[in-house]
C-alpha cells in the first residue's frame, strides 16, 4: 500500500488530520447509510491479546457498519502467541489475511513492534500502561460534538493518572489546542508519569495543576474526565485496595459542578461514579461510546485512504 500510515499516538496525527477525521464521524452521524458500503471487500483484524468491551467491538462494528468483513482473536490463550508466536510474526501472518489491523496488547510498545513489520496500517488500541489513541479520537470527537470546540477549556483528569492510558493520550492530544487549562487529580501514588507531567505539560507550557481532592476543583471545570484505578497495571494488591475507592462521584459531588460540566470516563467504570449519577444530563459517558464508533469508522477510511471517495 502506497502512504502506508499507522495510528500509534495521537502525534501520528496533526491537528489537521484529527480534525477531517472528526469532521468525517460527524458526517458519518448525521447519514450513516452513505458510509455503508465504502469498506465492502476490505477485512479489519482485531488482535486483542488483553481484554475488552468497547474497544474491540466498537471497531468491529465501525467495520461491518463500513460494509467491510471482521477476522482476530478476543483472547491470546486461543491463538498461536499461547505456543510462543512473537507479536512480529503474528503480524506478518496478518499482512496476508487482512486490510488494516487493532492491536491491543498488556506491553507498552507492541503496537509500533506490530507497526514495523506491517504491510497493512495498524491502530494501536491500547498498549499497556502508554497510550490509547482511539480512545482519544473517541473522547475529542465527545468533546467536540457536545461542546462544540476543543479549546478554551478547562479539563478536570481524576483518578488514576499514573496508569491510564486514556489520560496520557488525550493530555498529548488537547495540549495541542490553544488555551486549554488541566486539573489533574490523583493520590499522590497515581500522579501522572514524569513523561507526560516534564516532556508534554511542562514542555507545552500549559497551564495545569495537581491536586488530591475532586471537590475543590468541580466549580470551574468544563469537562471532568473520569477513570477507574488501573488493578491490572498494580504490583502490589494492597495497594489497589487501598486506593480503589479514593474517589466516587455522587450526586452530592456533583451540586458542586456547574450546570454545563460533561462527565466523561472512557470505561469499564467499577465504583468511581455512582449509579445515581448517570440519569444526569451531564453524565455523558454512555453517549461517549456511540461516539467512538464513528470517530473510528472515521478513522477505518482515513487509514485506508478513503475518506475522500464518493458515496
Ligand atoms: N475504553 C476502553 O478501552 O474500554 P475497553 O477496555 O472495554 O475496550
Amino acid at each position: 500500500m502506497n502512504n502506508l500510515r499507522h495510528l500509534i499516538s495521537p502525534l501520528d496525527l496533526s491537528l489537521k488530520e484529527i480534525d477531517k477525521i472528526l469532521s468525517l464521524a460527524a458526517t458519518i452521524k448525521e447519514n450513516p447509510k452513505s458510509y455503508s458500503k465504502k469498506c465492502e471487500g476490505l477485512k479489519l483484524a482485531t488482535l486483542f491479546y488483553e481484554p475488552s468491551t468497547r474497544t474491540r467491538l466498537s471497531f468491529e462494528t465501525a467495520m461491518l457498519n463500513l460494509g467491510g468483513s471482521i477476522i482476530g482473536f478476543s483472547d491470546a490463550a486461543n491463538s498461536s502467541v499461547s505456543k510462543g508466536e512473537t507479536v512480529s510474526d503474528t503480524m506478518r501472518i496478518i499482512n496476508c489475511f487482512a486490510d488494516i489491523c487493532a492491536i491491543r496488547h498488556n506491553k507498552e510498545g507492541a503496537a509500533l513492534v506490530a507497526a514495523s513489520k506491517a504491510t497493512i496500517p495498524v491502530i494501536n488500541a491500547g498498549d499497556g500502561g502508554h497510550q490509547h489513541p482511539t480512545q482519544t479520537l473517541t473522547d475529542l470527537n465527545t468533546i467536540r460534538s457536545l461542546k462544540g470546540r476543543l479549546s478554551g477549556l478547562k479539563i478536570g483528569f481524576c483518578g488514576d493518572l499514573k496508569f491510564g492510558r486514556t489520560v496520557h493520550s488525550l493530555i498529548h492530544a488537547l495540549v495541542r489546542y490553544p488555551d486549554n487549562e488541566f486539573v489533574l487529580i490523583s493520590p499522590d501514588e497515581l500522579r501522572v508519569p514524569a513523561y507526560i507531567r516534564d516532556d508534554v505539560l511542562i514542555h507545552s507550557g500549559v497551564k495545569f495543576t495537581e491536586v488530591q481532592r475532586l471537590e475543590d476543583s468541580l466549580s470551574d471545570l468544563d469537562i471532568l474526565y473520569m477513570t477507574r484505578v488501573q488493578k491490572e497495571r498494580f504490583f502490589n494488591e494492597e495497594e489497589y485496595i487501598r486506593l480503589k475507592d479514593r474517589y466516587i462521584l455522587d450526586k452530592e459531588k456533583m451540586k458542586l459542578a456547574g450546570p454545563e460540566m460533561l462527565i466523561l470516563h472512557p470505561l469499564p467504570r467499577v465504583n468511581e461514579i455512582a449509579t445515581e449519577v448517570d440519569d444526569d444530563p451531564r453524565a455523558v459517558y454512555f453517549k461517549q461510546v456511540e461516539y467512538g464508533v464513528y470517530a473510528r469508522m472515521a478513522l477505518i477510511l482515513f487509514l485506508l485512504g478513503k475518506e475522500d471517495t464518493s458515496c
